[in-house]
Protein backbone atom coordinates (compact mmCIF):
# COMPACT_ATOMS: atom_id res chain seq x y z
CA UNK A 1 0.00 0.00 0.00
CA UNK A 2 1.43 3.43 -0.79
CA UNK A 3 0.32 5.21 2.01
CA UNK A 4 0.69 2.23 4.91
CA UNK A 5 0.68 3.93 8.52
CA UNK A 6 0.90 7.77 6.95
CA UNK A 7 -1.19 9.66 9.20
CA UNK A 8 -3.27 12.37 6.91
CA UNK A 9 -5.34 15.51 7.67
CA UNK A 10 -7.70 16.31 4.84
CA UNK A 11 -9.89 19.33 5.48
CA UNK A 12 -13.16 19.14 4.07
CA UNK A 13 -14.19 15.83 3.65
CA UNK A 14 -17.51 15.37 4.23
CA UNK A 15 -18.80 15.33 1.04
CA UNK A 16 -17.50 15.59 -2.54
CA UNK A 17 -13.92 15.45 -3.33
CA UNK A 18 -12.57 15.55 0.52
CA UNK A 19 -14.56 12.47 0.62
CA UNK A 20 -12.96 10.69 -2.18
CA UNK A 21 -9.59 11.58 -1.17
CA UNK A 22 -10.81 10.11 2.69
CA UNK A 23 -11.42 7.13 0.79
CA UNK A 24 -8.62 6.53 -1.49
CA UNK A 25 -5.78 7.22 0.96
CA UNK A 26 -7.46 4.89 3.25
CA UNK A 27 -7.88 2.28 0.68
CA UNK A 28 -3.85 2.95 0.56
CA UNK A 29 -3.37 2.53 4.32
CA UNK A 30 -3.51 6.03 5.75
CA UNK A 31 -4.91 6.75 9.11
CA UNK A 32 -7.08 9.69 9.09
CA UNK A 33 -8.76 12.93 10.30
CA UNK A 34 -11.78 14.14 9.07
CA UNK A 35 -11.90 17.77 9.33
CA UNK A 36 -14.87 19.36 8.64
CA UNK A 37 -17.42 21.38 9.84
CA UNK A 38 -20.36 19.18 8.49
CA UNK A 39 -20.85 17.10 11.48
CA UNK A 40 -23.15 14.46 9.55
CA UNK A 41 -21.06 14.52 6.65
CA UNK A 42 -18.19 14.20 8.23
CA UNK A 43 -19.13 10.97 10.45
CA UNK A 44 -20.87 9.60 7.64
CA UNK A 45 -17.22 9.20 5.78
CA UNK A 46 -15.54 8.13 8.87
CA UNK A 47 -17.97 5.60 8.94
CA UNK A 48 -17.49 5.04 5.47
CA UNK A 49 -13.84 4.57 6.02
CA UNK A 50 -14.13 2.63 9.36
CA UNK A 51 -16.52 -0.28 6.93
CA UNK A 52 -14.37 -0.46 4.89
CA UNK A 53 -11.06 -1.44 7.12
CA UNK A 54 -9.46 1.87 7.63
CA UNK A 55 -9.36 4.08 10.58
CA UNK A 56 -10.71 7.67 10.79
CA UNK A 57 -11.69 10.19 12.89
CA UNK A 58 -13.88 13.07 12.88
CA UNK A 59 -12.77 16.47 14.40
CA UNK A 60 -15.31 19.58 13.77
CA UNK A 61 -13.21 21.94 12.22
CA UNK A 62 -14.05 25.44 10.43
CA UNK A 63 -10.72 26.05 8.78
CA UNK A 64 -10.91 29.96 8.93
CA UNK A 65 -10.93 29.39 12.93
CA UNK A 66 -7.33 29.19 14.32
CA UNK A 67 -8.83 27.82 17.66
CA UNK A 68 -10.43 24.89 15.27
CA UNK A 69 -6.92 24.59 13.47
CA UNK A 70 -5.61 23.75 16.28
CA UNK A 71 -8.14 21.35 17.99
CA UNK A 72 -8.04 19.43 14.65
CA UNK A 73 -3.98 19.25 14.83
CA UNK A 74 -3.82 18.27 18.57
CA UNK A 75 -6.87 15.17 17.63
CA UNK A 76 -4.65 14.13 15.28
CA UNK A 77 -1.60 14.35 17.53
CA UNK A 78 -3.08 13.03 20.61
CA UNK A 79 -4.51 9.86 18.56
CA UNK A 80 -2.03 9.28 15.97
CA UNK A 81 0.74 10.57 17.30
CA UNK A 82 2.16 12.35 13.66
CA UNK A 83 0.59 14.31 11.03
CA UNK A 84 2.44 13.34 7.82
CA UNK A 85 -0.17 14.84 5.36
CA UNK A 86 -1.90 17.47 5.23
CA UNK A 87 -4.37 17.64 3.07
CA UNK A 88 -6.28 21.49 2.22
CA UNK A 89 -9.39 20.68 0.14
CA UNK A 90 -11.70 22.90 2.36
CA UNK A 91 -13.21 24.80 0.63
CA UNK A 92 -16.71 27.10 -0.91
CA UNK A 93 -17.86 29.46 -3.68
CA UNK A 94 -20.04 32.62 -3.98
CA UNK A 95 -21.21 33.53 -7.38
CA UNK A 96 -21.80 37.39 -8.42
CA UNK A 97 -20.64 39.90 -10.83
CA UNK A 98 -17.63 41.44 -9.54
CA UNK A 99 -19.09 44.63 -8.73
CA UNK A 100 -21.59 43.45 -6.68
CA UNK A 101 -19.80 41.22 -4.59
CA UNK A 102 -20.62 41.75 -1.34
CA UNK A 103 -17.54 42.57 0.79
CA UNK A 104 -19.10 39.80 3.59
CA UNK A 105 -18.76 37.01 0.46
CA UNK A 106 -15.49 38.41 -0.21
CA UNK A 107 -14.25 37.84 3.54
CA UNK A 108 -15.60 34.42 3.64
CA UNK A 109 -14.48 32.99 0.26
CA UNK A 110 -11.03 34.54 1.00
CA UNK A 111 -11.14 33.49 4.65
CA UNK A 112 -12.00 29.79 4.30
CA UNK A 113 -10.22 28.91 1.10
CA UNK A 114 -6.94 31.00 0.84
CA UNK A 115 -6.46 31.74 5.06
CA UNK A 116 -7.72 28.32 5.78
CA UNK A 117 -4.90 27.25 4.22
CA UNK A 118 -2.64 29.60 5.72
CA UNK A 119 -4.14 28.37 9.27
CA UNK A 120 -3.25 24.83 8.78
CA UNK A 121 -0.31 24.94 7.01
CA UNK A 122 1.21 27.26 9.78
CA UNK A 123 -0.33 24.51 12.47
CA UNK A 124 1.28 21.92 10.99
CA UNK A 125 4.30 22.47 9.52
CA UNK A 126 6.53 22.70 13.00
CA UNK A 127 5.18 18.87 13.49
CA UNK A 128 6.05 18.10 10.03
CA UNK A 129 10.33 20.00 10.70
CA UNK A 130 9.84 17.90 14.30
CA UNK A 131 9.31 14.73 12.12
CA UNK A 132 12.13 15.84 9.10
CA UNK A 133 9.74 15.04 6.61
CA UNK A 134 6.04 16.26 5.47
CA UNK A 135 3.56 16.30 2.06
CA UNK A 136 1.17 19.10 1.95
CA UNK A 137 -1.25 19.29 -0.87
CA UNK A 138 -3.60 22.52 -1.48
CA UNK A 139 -7.11 21.91 -3.53
CA UNK A 140 -6.36 25.05 -5.79
CA UNK A 141 -8.72 25.14 -9.15
CA UNK A 142 -8.16 25.84 -12.95
CA UNK A 143 -9.61 29.09 -11.90
CA UNK A 144 -7.04 29.71 -10.08
CA UNK A 145 -5.16 29.64 -13.21
CA UNK A 146 -7.53 31.56 -15.96
CA UNK A 147 -10.26 33.74 -15.37
CA UNK A 148 -14.22 32.66 -14.72
CA UNK A 149 -16.93 35.33 -14.99
CA UNK A 150 -19.46 35.82 -11.67
CA UNK A 151 -16.43 33.63 -9.61
CA UNK A 152 -14.00 36.88 -8.80
CA UNK A 153 -12.67 36.35 -5.21
CA UNK A 154 -13.19 32.39 -5.61
CA UNK A 155 -11.04 33.19 -8.70
CA UNK A 156 -8.37 35.45 -6.40
CA UNK A 157 -8.28 32.77 -3.62
CA UNK A 158 -7.77 29.68 -6.33
CA UNK A 159 -4.51 31.99 -7.60
CA UNK A 160 -3.68 32.87 -3.98
CA UNK A 161 -3.48 28.99 -3.23
CA UNK A 162 -1.25 28.43 -6.18
CA UNK A 163 1.60 31.72 -4.77
CA UNK A 164 1.62 30.28 -1.23
CA UNK A 165 1.81 26.67 -2.41
CA UNK A 166 5.41 27.45 -4.30
CA UNK A 167 6.42 29.29 -1.54
CA UNK A 168 5.83 27.19 0.86
CA UNK A 169 7.49 24.36 -1.31
CA UNK A 170 10.87 27.00 -1.46
CA UNK A 171 10.82 27.84 2.06
CA UNK A 172 10.78 23.88 3.52
CA UNK A 173 11.88 21.76 0.75
CA UNK A 174 15.54 21.86 2.81
CA UNK A 175 13.28 19.65 5.53
CA UNK A 176 12.14 17.28 3.10
CA UNK A 177 8.28 19.05 3.27
CA UNK A 178 7.22 18.70 0.14
CA UNK A 179 4.09 21.41 -0.95
CA UNK A 180 1.56 20.86 -3.94
CA UNK A 181 -1.25 21.57 -5.29
CA UNK A 182 -3.95 20.35 -7.07
CA UNK A 183 -6.21 22.55 -9.92
CA UNK A 184 -9.20 20.60 -10.45
CA UNK A 185 -11.43 21.25 -13.72
CA UNK A 186 -15.17 20.74 -13.13
CA UNK A 187 -15.82 17.68 -10.95
CA UNK A 188 -19.06 15.90 -10.18
CA UNK A 189 -19.89 17.40 -6.39
CA UNK A 190 -22.50 19.65 -4.63
CA UNK A 191 -20.36 22.77 -5.75
CA UNK A 192 -21.22 22.20 -9.27
CA UNK A 193 -24.65 20.37 -8.50
CA UNK A 194 -26.68 23.42 -10.14
CA UNK A 195 -24.49 24.56 -13.23
CA UNK A 196 -24.00 21.17 -14.32
CA UNK A 197 -27.98 20.51 -13.80
CA UNK A 198 -28.30 24.16 -16.14
CA UNK A 199 -28.30 22.84 -19.74
CA UNK A 200 -26.79 25.91 -21.32
CA UNK A 201 -23.87 25.72 -18.55
CA UNK A 202 -23.36 21.85 -18.59
CA UNK A 203 -22.95 22.41 -22.44
CA UNK A 204 -20.50 25.14 -21.86
CA UNK A 205 -18.14 23.03 -19.54
CA UNK A 206 -18.69 19.60 -21.64
CA UNK A 207 -17.00 21.79 -24.84
CA UNK A 208 -13.94 23.34 -22.62
CA UNK A 209 -13.06 20.35 -21.31
CA UNK A 210 -11.52 18.23 -24.49
CA UNK A 211 -11.90 14.59 -22.39
CA UNK A 212 -15.19 13.65 -23.50
CA UNK A 213 -16.85 13.01 -19.95
CA UNK A 214 -17.35 15.09 -16.35
CA UNK A 215 -14.39 14.91 -13.82
CA UNK A 216 -15.35 12.64 -10.58
CA UNK A 217 -13.73 12.98 -6.71
CA UNK A 218 -11.91 10.08 -7.31
CA UNK A 219 -10.06 11.75 -10.12
CA UNK A 220 -8.77 14.29 -7.70
CA UNK A 221 -8.17 12.03 -5.42
CA UNK A 222 -6.18 9.70 -7.30
CA UNK A 223 -3.90 12.76 -8.14
CA UNK A 224 -3.99 13.56 -4.31
CA UNK A 225 -2.71 9.93 -3.21
CA UNK A 226 0.64 10.45 -5.89
CA UNK A 227 1.35 13.92 -4.41
CA UNK A 228 1.29 12.31 -0.90
CA UNK A 229 3.36 9.49 -1.10
CA UNK A 230 6.86 9.10 -1.78
CA UNK A 231 6.41 8.29 -5.57
CA UNK A 232 6.55 11.99 -5.54
CA UNK A 233 9.08 12.86 -3.38
CA UNK A 234 11.14 14.66 -6.10
CA UNK A 235 7.69 16.79 -7.34
CA UNK A 236 7.86 20.02 -5.01
CA UNK A 237 5.72 23.84 -5.63
CA UNK A 238 3.60 21.75 -8.68
CA UNK A 239 0.36 22.77 -9.72
CA UNK A 240 -1.17 19.91 -10.68
CA UNK A 241 -3.93 20.12 -13.16
CA UNK A 242 -6.96 17.45 -13.34
CA UNK A 243 -8.99 18.97 -15.69
CA UNK A 244 -9.81 16.80 -18.69
CA UNK A 245 -7.34 19.11 -20.77
CA UNK A 246 -9.15 22.32 -19.94
CA UNK A 247 -6.04 24.12 -19.22
CA UNK A 248 -3.77 22.56 -22.08
CA UNK A 249 -5.85 24.93 -24.32
N1 LIG B 1 -16.06 20.53 -7.78
C1 LIG B 1 -15.27 21.17 -8.65
O1 LIG B 1 -15.53 21.21 -9.85
C2 LIG B 1 -14.02 21.87 -8.17
C3 LIG B 1 -13.18 22.42 -9.13
C4 LIG B 1 -12.02 23.06 -8.72
C5 LIG B 1 -11.68 23.11 -7.38
N2 LIG B 1 -12.52 22.57 -6.47
C6 LIG B 1 -12.12 22.67 -5.06
O2 LIG B 1 -12.12 21.39 -4.45
C7 LIG B 1 -12.42 21.52 -3.07
C8 LIG B 1 -13.57 20.60 -2.70
O3 LIG B 1 -14.71 21.00 -3.45
P1 LIG B 1 -15.99 20.08 -3.68
O4 LIG B 1 -16.36 20.21 -5.09
O5 LIG B 1 -15.77 18.74 -3.09
O6 LIG B 1 -17.04 20.91 -2.82
P2 LIG B 1 -18.21 20.41 -1.85
O7 LIG B 1 -19.04 21.62 -1.63
O8 LIG B 1 -18.84 19.19 -2.39
O9 LIG B 1 -17.44 20.02 -0.53
C9 LIG B 1 -16.73 20.98 0.21
C10 LIG B 1 -16.55 20.48 1.63
O10 LIG B 1 -15.84 21.50 2.34
C11 LIG B 1 -16.53 21.70 3.58
N3 LIG B 1 -16.27 23.06 4.04
C12 LIG B 1 -16.65 24.23 3.45
N4 LIG B 1 -16.27 25.25 4.22
C13 LIG B 1 -15.63 24.73 5.29
C14 LIG B 1 -15.01 25.30 6.43
N5 LIG B 1 -15.00 26.61 6.65
N6 LIG B 1 -14.43 24.47 7.30
C15 LIG B 1 -14.46 23.14 7.14
N7 LIG B 1 -15.05 22.55 6.09
C16 LIG B 1 -15.63 23.34 5.18
C17 LIG B 1 -17.99 21.44 3.26
O11 LIG B 1 -18.74 21.19 4.45
C18 LIG B 1 -17.87 20.24 2.35
O12 LIG B 1 -17.82 19.04 3.06
C19 LIG B 1 -12.72 23.01 -2.84
O13 LIG B 1 -11.57 23.66 -2.35
C20 LIG B 1 -13.06 23.51 -4.23
O14 LIG B 1 -12.83 24.88 -4.36
C21 LIG B 1 -13.68 21.95 -6.82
Amino acid sequence: MRLQDQVAIVTGAAAGIGRGIALAMAKEGAKLVVADWSEEGGRETVALVNNSGGKALFVKTDVSNPADINQMAQACLDEYGRIDILVNNAGIVRFAPFHETTEADWDAVININLKGVFLACKRVIPEMLKQGRGKIINMSSIAGQVGFENTGPYCASKGGVIAMTRALALEYAPHRINCNCIAPGIIKTAMTHDMLADPAQKQFLSSATPYPREGEPDDIAQATVYLASAESDFVNGHVLAVDGGWLAK
